[in-house]
């Protein structure tokens, strides 16, 4: 059902912080000896990052590094850029990037060239969503709560123009005459 803003429910609060737990666990689970040092990437992924962190029940340092993306899908490669960088080191560390949604893969997997030439110990990527189908640069994610299909989402940090990132819920965001998000083909993003 779609509410008169023009958004139908993906996938509620409830189930949202069930898979957080689960992952959490596994994620705890996978690495026993050191601690996990977890980068999100902002802003979209801090709602994650936040929740992600305190299922981890281990110890977790926690960085941020902002990216902006411009014209994604108007040119075939997209072009990102470094708005943040890190407040500390990752040399040798177990780093785990925080991701609130895979989509064409250019963000992730241009940060993780990034991040790799400074020699972390490992680095992987756990993202809360993944839109498998939209994928034109190829990234691992070893860490995945839910695949969607291709349907610009909204809520839990993701936004539409900055707009309802506090939403509890996750959201598609359907095409009104008022909002048009237009998927990801037409936009041009800063923030991310
Ligand atoms: P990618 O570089 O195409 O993988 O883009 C990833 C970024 O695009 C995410 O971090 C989000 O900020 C944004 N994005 C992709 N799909 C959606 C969506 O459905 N809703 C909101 N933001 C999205
Ligand atoms: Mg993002």
């Amino acid at each position: 059902m779609t509410d008169a803003a023009g958004l139908r429910l993906l996938i509620p609060e409830e189930q949202i912080q069930a898979r957080i737990r689960q992952m959490g666990a596994q994620i705890a689970r996978d690495y026993p000896e050191r601690p996990i040092h977890l980068i999100a990437i902002l802003k979209g992924a801090c709602f994650f990052l936040a929740d992600l962190a305190r299922a981890i029940q281990r110890p977790v340092r926690i960085d941020f590094i902002g990216i902006s993306s411009y014209g994604r899908g108007k040119t075939s490669s997209g072009e990102v850029k470094l708005t943040k960088d890190l407040d500390s080191s990752i040399e040798d560390a177990d780093v785990l990037l925080v991701e609130d949604i895979v989509d064409s893969g250019v963000t992730l997997n241009y940060l993780l060239q990034v991040l790799a030439q400074r020699k972390p110990r490992s680095l992987r990527v756990a993202a809360l969503l993944d839109k498998p189908s939209r994928r034109i640069r190829p990234v691992e994610v070893a860490y995945v709560g839910f695949e969607i299909p291709d349907e610009f989402v909204v809520g839990y940090g993701l936004d539409y123009a900055e707009q309802y990132r506090n939403l509890r819920d996750i959201c598609v965001l359907e095409e009104t005459s008022e909002s048009q998000p237009a998927g990801g083909s037409s936009r041009a993003s800063a923030g991310a």
